[in-house]
């Protein structure tokens, strides 16, 4: 991938999500358990290259908080981008009503199993919003392992596995453990995928965005079972290295939050099928007020870090 192609594939902050259209289903990622779908992609203004796109109505083992998943992903992609990480460009989609002939013949092209699942993914998911984030095909998961063999790229690898850990905590995502890393290592540094689950104690409490925004404890297990885990405890005493991308979510301004809520459709304000409501209005409140709580937060996941071996 050149750089500028590479450049291309990655969230910019402040950048409106792609409004795409499916032009045909391609293949059904099945490594995690909510089996996102890649699609080759249109826009108005034509093909617009292949994209993970993962329906908010889910059929396989995994569960989803549907339109609030949507949100989420969008915001934690944003998360992820103010704290300095790579996040896949992001999208929105709404799954067409049926499947036209182009659809169809694409997947019969698929295999048999495959068949199946995308057509019954699209008839349970016909017009609802789906997130969609550009397919980094290149693209490899994350392994601690995988660290110890690059070490041309140590410092970045140093500096982006801390913001990962920083990230994660602000937005109180606990689904990157070594195991499913969500996470890749694209273009020479780490690009956080799968925000699904980010912000997911909003959603499970239903309550107000202001009062888990105080919530200076990250949850103990998860995060050292964290994919950074190892590199974050290696570096827990270098302040310097923790407090860039602190000082990066602390001083996100106003004018940012408000900007990224506004594009979010009204049609992702609530999950019935979740009784979750004003998703919009919980997420906004969440970010205004995580800011101020963000250094606390990142001083006790460095003391559960550096309290184990
Ligand atoms: N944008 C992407 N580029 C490349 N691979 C991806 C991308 N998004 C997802 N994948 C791959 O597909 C797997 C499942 O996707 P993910 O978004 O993690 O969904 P879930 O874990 O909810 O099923 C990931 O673990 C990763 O291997
Ligand atoms: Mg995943």
């Amino acid at each position: 991938v050149s750089a500028l192609a590479a450049a291309d594939m990655l969230h910019v902050a402040g950048r409106p999500p792609a409004r795409l259209r499916v032009a045909r289903p391609v293949d059904v990622l099945a490594a995690g358990s909510h089996h996102p779908l890649v699609c080759a992609m249109s826009t108005d203004t034509g093909p617009a290259g292949l994209w993970v796109v993962k329906p908010p109505v889910v059929l396989s083992v995994g569960s989803s908080y549907g339109a609030f998943s949507v949100v989420a992903e969008l915001a934690g992609a944003e998360v992820c981008v103010w704290a300095g990480l790579g996040s896949p460009a992001v999208g929105l989609t709404t799954f067409p009503p049926a499947l036209d002939d182009a659809m169809e013949r694409a997947i019969q092209a698929l295999e048999p199993a495959t068949q199946k699942e995308v057509a019954d993914i699209f008839r349970v998911n016909a017009g609802r919003i789906a997130f969609c984030c550009r397919y980094l095909e290149p693209a490899v998961d994350l392994l601690p392992a995988a660290i110890a063999r690059l070490p041309q790229h140590r410092s970045r690898l140093e500096a982006d596995a801390v913001a990962l850990g920083v990230a994660d905590a602000f937005m109180l995502h606990t689904d990157r453990e070594a195991e499913n890393p969500n996470a890749v290592w694209f273009d020479s540094r780490i690009v956080a995928i799968d925000h699904n689950l980010a912000f997911a104690p909003l959603a499970r409490a239903g309550s107000t965005g202001a009062a888990l925004a105080a919530n200076v404890i990250p949850t103990r297990a998860p995060f050292l079972r964290h994919v950074a885990a190892e590199i974050m405890r290696d570096h827990v005493k270098e302040p310097a290295l923790w407090d860039a991308p602190v000082a990066r979510l602390e001083g996100v301004p106003d004018a940012a939050i408000l900007e990224l809520v506004s594009r979010w459709p009204v049609d992702l304000d609530a999950e019935p099928s979740r009784g979750i409501t004003g998703i919009r209005r919980t997420i906004q409140d969440f970010l205004l007020r995580r800011r101020a709580f963000v250094r606390e937060t990142v001083d006790n996941l460095r003391a559960i870090l550096a309290s184990t071996p």
